[in-house]
């Protein structure tokens, strides 16, 4: 019989932004969390006490020793993924790690090695999959309800970085990857078309823009998505993109078009897609994630407000609450969280996971590469997997 979530223990490394979602979502399953780790121990005793968690950790090699932790989440900068998630793999624990998996796809491959050899569940937190009206797009493009998927279209905007007295680790290719918007947020919506879909990407043609060329950084430390102004800065010049448009060719031949871009003003976290297929089509925005258009051409198009009732088994699944009681970002952790969960307690991964693995984590480091290389080629670029 698999255990109960109360009986499996968990850390957290991190409690930025993110780090404190994962805790919610946690806790809102019953797992046990049981403690922090944190920039600094001083850090750590501070936010454990604010969070209402029992320790902070003075170290990893502190965490590791806590022979109750079974699973660690690690939600820390980008550049800290892989030391960490080796780490915790070499320690024998499973891991869900935040996206980016890493920061080059020299370090996620070698993290998906580390990740089969120690047997561990392994998992990168590509959330957006798990709203549930996404997972009900997964299921009516498998059964070909809109036909065979032609185009695939979107965009992922936000506004947070648009100033140049914005500030975050992530302009520091250092500490967040040598992509910037299209690592961060355009990571999320190649994983989520390509799982949507059922596809991969084969080639790519990018142009990729940095407009604010210098920064004002302050000289203290900031908060992601805050918008207090420091007043001690330092000028700093920026060599990640602002903004991203990149064409797409998809290993099934459906064409795609992405826009990317943390400088929109007004669009706060804006991802929307249309898979327009040869018999019908759908289209989401993340802003509105309780509502699916659904585009047909010889009868009117619909739009289903979310409804476990209307859905088939997996949006059903994702679902925690009845139609008309709108389900939003956080609640995706608890749905991902939950099936990751339902795995530990059994004590191995499933055969095929519905949740995002290092595999695809790694995956997506490899189409970063791609786009990469195109911008800097001014050409289309194939997406080079080895096997
Ligand atoms: N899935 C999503 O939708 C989503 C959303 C936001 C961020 N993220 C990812 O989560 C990660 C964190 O992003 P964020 O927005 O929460 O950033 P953040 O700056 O708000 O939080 C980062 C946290 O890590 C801590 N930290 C720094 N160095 C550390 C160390 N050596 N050991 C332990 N903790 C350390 C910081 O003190 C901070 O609490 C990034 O990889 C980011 O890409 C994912």
């Amino acid at each position: 019989m698999n255990r109960r979530f109360s009986e499996i223990g968990v850390a957290v490394i991190g409690s930025g932004f993110i780090g404190t979602v994962h805790l919610e979502a946690l806790r809102r399953l019953g797992l046990q969390v049981r403690g922090l780790l944190e920039a600094s121990p001083e850090l750590g005793e501070r936010r454990a006490e604010e969070l209402g968690l029992p320790r902070a950790y003075a170290s990893l090699d502190d965490v590791l020793a806590d022979g109750e932790v079974e699973v660690v989440h690690v939600t820390s900068p980008n550049a800290l993924h892989y030391p960490q998630v080796a780490a915790i793999l070499g320690a024998g624990r499973h891991v869900i790690c935040e996206k980016p998996l890493a920061v080059t796809s020299a370090e996620s491959a070698d993290l998906v090695s580390r990740a089969a050899e120690s047997g561990r569940i392994n998992v990168v937190n590509f959330n957006l999959r798990f709203y549930p009206l996404n997972q009900h797009v997964r299921e009516l493009v498998a059964d070909g309800a809109i036909g065979t998927p032609r185009l695939i279209t979107g965009h992922y905007f936000q506004d947070w970085l648009l100033f140049d007295t914005d500030w975050n680790w992530r302009l520091e290719p250092e500490q967040g990857g040598a992509l910037r918007a299209v690592g961060d947020i355009g990571s999320h919506w190649l994983d989520l078309t390509g799982f949507l879909a059922g596809d991969r990407v084969a080639a790519v043609m990018a142009d990729l823009e940095t407009f604010v060329k210098v920064r004002k950084q302050p000289a203290g430390p900031v908060l992601t998505f805050s918008t207090e102004r420091a007043a001690e800065t330092i000028d700093r010049e920026i060599r990640t993109e602002d903004v991203a448009t990149i064409l797409l060719r998809f290993e099934s031949g459906a064409r795609g078009l992405v826009a990317v871009s943390q400088v929109s003003p007004g669009r706060k976290n804006s991802l929307r897609y249309e898979i327009d297929g040869s018999t019908a089509a759908v289209a989401w925005d993340s802003e509105n994630p309780d509502e699916l258009w659904i585009g047909r051409r010889d009868e009117p198009s619909q739009v289903l407000l979310r409804n476990p009732a209307l859905m088939g088994p997996a949006g059903a699944a994702a679902s925690s609450l009845p139609g008309g009681h709108v389900e939003g970002f956080a609640d995706t952790f608890k749905s991902l969280f939950r099936a990751v969960y339902t795995d530990v307690a059994a004590g191995r991964p499933s055969e095929r996971p519905p949740y995002a693995t290092f595999a695809d984590g790694h995956e997506e480091m490899l189409v970063c590469d791609a786009i990469a290389e195109s911008t800097r080629a001014g050409s289309w670029v194939p997406v080079t997997r080895s096997a």
